[in-house]
């Protein structure tokens, strides 16, 4: 048995004595500098190809998570992880009565340190995730809420890491809704100066205040940010195409409207062929065949979707491990985005 804390963390760790040992979060994707981004790819890639080392490194812990909305694999992968690692997980459905509705999220958070090691939240609103990690002493993570998706962005670069190697060196085109997915794609981009196209329809471009984040980040390790409304321009060359959902969770009632807005952003065999050659297609999933992608394209051998997926569960067990073990209790950048 090879605990985790036998690896080469240098990186995510401050002096101890000179820093006060503070909780560390994940609520957005530029919590983690791009120096801990990569260590975080490195302890991924160990667990994954050698998950028995990793056997009980969080014996004894306890993940409570609430979701305001439905998941797949968020919630599996949270799960399986962590009983992988040796911990326990309880899972709160909050699909039928918001957080803060009942009492307050500042109650309940400082209600949970009492009880659990870390909460994991999905939530319409930011703001409660803001809200919780502000108003307790254990780690939150973001499993998706309006604004961003960080343990999906960290898991699909590590899954184009996987297939290119250095991530400097590509190109990725995000075609679709400039909302939580694109955010974080952007952020996690930027930490890891890999350049990203985003093209979107007027009207649905990112959240100026990500992207001029992600540009300062950008300059710092070379990430070229573009935002644009040509979808043909973002995909040309890429190595990476990109797509999410044209209505996300909660937007229900918007469907036919975007329908409409969204249709000429589909990616279909026509806007591929503008791609470099052994371009791949990536979806955070669920996907809808026949709206934002065809079925030859996400069935089809380019497509890695069913990979993002598996390195969910990889990346978010080295979350976990980075932030209920010794790892990342110092030197906190709170994500500014209330
Ligand atoms: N991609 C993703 O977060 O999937 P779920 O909504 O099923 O968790
Ligand atoms: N943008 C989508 C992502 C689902 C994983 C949504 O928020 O519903």
């Amino acid at each position: 048995m090879m605990p985790a804390r036998m690896y080469d963390l240098t990186a995510l760790k401050a002096p101890v004595e000179q820093t006060p040992v503070v909780c560390r979060d994940l609520v957005s994707a530029q919590d983690f500098s791009p120096e801990e981004t990569k260590s975080l790819f490195e302890l991924s890639h160990i667990i994954k190809h050698r998950p028995a080392d990793f056997r009980g490194a969080l014996a004894g812990k306890q993940l409570v998570l609430f979701f305001e909305k439905a998941s797949l694999r968020t919630r599996l992968t949270f799960e399986a992880g962590m009983a992988s690692l040796g911990g326990t997980s309880l899972f709160m459905d909050q699909t039928r009565s918001l957080l803060g509705e009942r009492e307050p999220v500042r109650d309940i958070a400082r209600n949970v340190e009492r009880w659990v090691d870390a909460v994991v939240l999905r939530t319409f609103a930011h703001s409660t995730i803001v809200e919780m990690a502000h108003h307790t002493c254990i780690p939150v993570i973001n499993a998706l809420s309006d604004l961003e998706h960080p343990c999906q962005a960290f898991a699909d670069f590590f899954t184009l890491e996987e297939k290119f190697g250095d991530l400097s060196q590509i190109h990725m085109a995000y075609v679709g809704d400039g909302n939580n997915v694109a955010h974080s794609l952007m952020l996690a981009a930027a930490a890891l100066g890999t350049s990203i196209s985003i093209a979107t329809p007027e009207g649905y471009a990112p959240d100026a205040e990500i992207v001029a984040t992600a540009k300062r980040i950008g300059r710092t390790t070379g990430a070229f940010i573009e935002i644009t409304h040509d979808a043909v321009k973002a995909v040309t060359g890429a190595n990476a195409i990109y797509t999410d959902v044209w209505t996300s969770m909660g937007q229900e009632a918007e469907a036919a409207a975007r329908t409409a807005i969204f249709t000429p952003y589909q990616v279909n065999e026509q806007l591929f062929s503008h791609a470099a050659p052994h371009a791949v297609f990536m979806h955070c999933l669920p996907a809808h065949r026949g709206e934002e992608v065809t079925a030859s394209v996400i069935d089809s051998p380019r497509s890695i979707v069913f990979d993002q997926a598996e390195n969910r569960m990889h990346i978010q067990k080295a979350i976990l491990l980075l932030l209920l073990g010794s790892g990342m209790r110092t030197s906190p950048p709170r994500s500014n985005h209330a």
